[in-house]
This record gives structure tokens, C-alpha cells and sequence, in this order.
């Protein structure tokens, strides 16, 4: 087990196309799985993109707290942690909606940025079997924010009003807006 380090906005490992994973029992994928896993629960994060810790592969972990989901009008029941290797993503509505994210690839920053409302995803999970979940509200953002890494993309280039770009304490002081770190 190991806490690992986090690359930031610039590091090229954050503009790559990271690449699919042949074989999800492969041990080298497990220890990874593993690392971000504890890597995830000592930043206090929400999600976590296998190239944010410096490994170019398909690969996401998050988990969603039910006290988020119900802020977003879902049910109040937590996503637990949950590991997706090759995901898919595909739009079940034409509505985006913008709330405030935040990244710890970009530390101290958040912005809102416009995302699909209403997903259904799909991946491999460790074992190699295909899942699949629709979701909506913030726990179809947080999906939608992790893959995103995965095809180089940080969320600052999907806003659409720089000008919004903030640190997340003045946010707190004169935006008026929960700022979640993911
Ligand atoms: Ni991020």
C-alpha cells in the first residue's frame, strides 16, 4: 500500500490519452486500484483518475455521499466507492446543467462547469465483469469530471465563463455557493 502523488495541471501525464486496460485481475492493476483507493481516503477526496497519480490508464475510483446526492434531488443514499476500468459514457438527455467543481489536480481552485444531467455509464469492475448505472444529478457530474481525465481533459476546459474560475475561499466568502473538493 502506498499514498501516492498527485500531478498537477501541467504535468503532460494530465493531457494524455491514457490507455485501456488489458486485464483487470493483472496484479499491477490491483495494487494500483489499491494505492488510489488509499490515496483517495487521505486527501479526502471524492474521485480519483489513475493519471492524476502519474499512471496513463483507463482507470477511475469515487465514491458519492448521500448527503450530495440529496442536494442534487437525488436519493439520499451514499454511491459507495466504486472502481471503473475502461468506462463508457453515454448522454440519456440533451440537458446540462452547471454546478461548481473543484479538482485536486487543480488545488485551491473551482469553477462551474456544464455537465450531462442524466448518464448511464458502463465499465469493468476488478474482476473483469462488465456493469453498467445510470445516474443523474452530482453523482453523474463526479462520473463525468473522472472520465474526463482519462481523455486529457481537466474541468477548467469545460467551463464556459472563465471569468468564474475562483479560489475555492473566496468562493466561500462572496460566491454563496457549497464548494465540494473532488
Ligand atoms: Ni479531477
Amino acid at each position: 500500500m502506498a499514498i501516492l502523488k498527485i500531478a498537477r495541471m501541467g504535468h503532460p501525464v494530465l493531457k494524455a490519452q491514457a490507455q485501456p486496460v488489458a486485464d483487470p485481475k493483472a496484479q499491477k492493476i490491483q495494487q494500483l486500484v489499491r494505492d488510489m483507493i488509499e490515496t483517495l481516503e487521505d486527501v479526502g477526496g471524492i474521485g480519483l483518475a489513475a493519471p492524476q497519480v502519474h499512471v496513463s490508464k483507463r482507470v477511475v475510483i469515487f465514491y458519492v455521499p448521500g448527503e450530495r446526492r440529496a442536494a442534487s434531488g437525488e436519493p439520499a443514499e451514499d454511491i459507495p466507492l466504486t472502481v471503473l476500468i475502461n468506462p463508457e459514457i453515454e448522454p440519456l438527455s440533451e440537458e446540462k446543467a452547471a454546478g461548481v467543481e473543484a479538482c485536486l489536480s487543480v488545488p485551491d481552485l473551482a469553477g462551474p462547469v456544464p455537465r450531462w444531467t442524466h448518464i448511464r455509464y458502463r465499465a469493468l469492475d476488478l474482476h473483469g465483469r462488465m456493469f453498467e448505472r445510470e445516474a443523474k444529478g452530482y453523482h453523474a457530474r463526479v462520473v463525468q469530471h473522472e472520465c474526463d481525465h482519462l481523455d486529457g481533459i481537466l474541468y477548467p476546459m469545460r467551463m464556459t465563463d472563465i471569468s468564474q474560475l475562483s479560489f475555492v475561499e473566496e468562493l466561500r466568502r462572496f460566491g454563496g455557493q457549497h464548494v465540494e473538493e473532488d
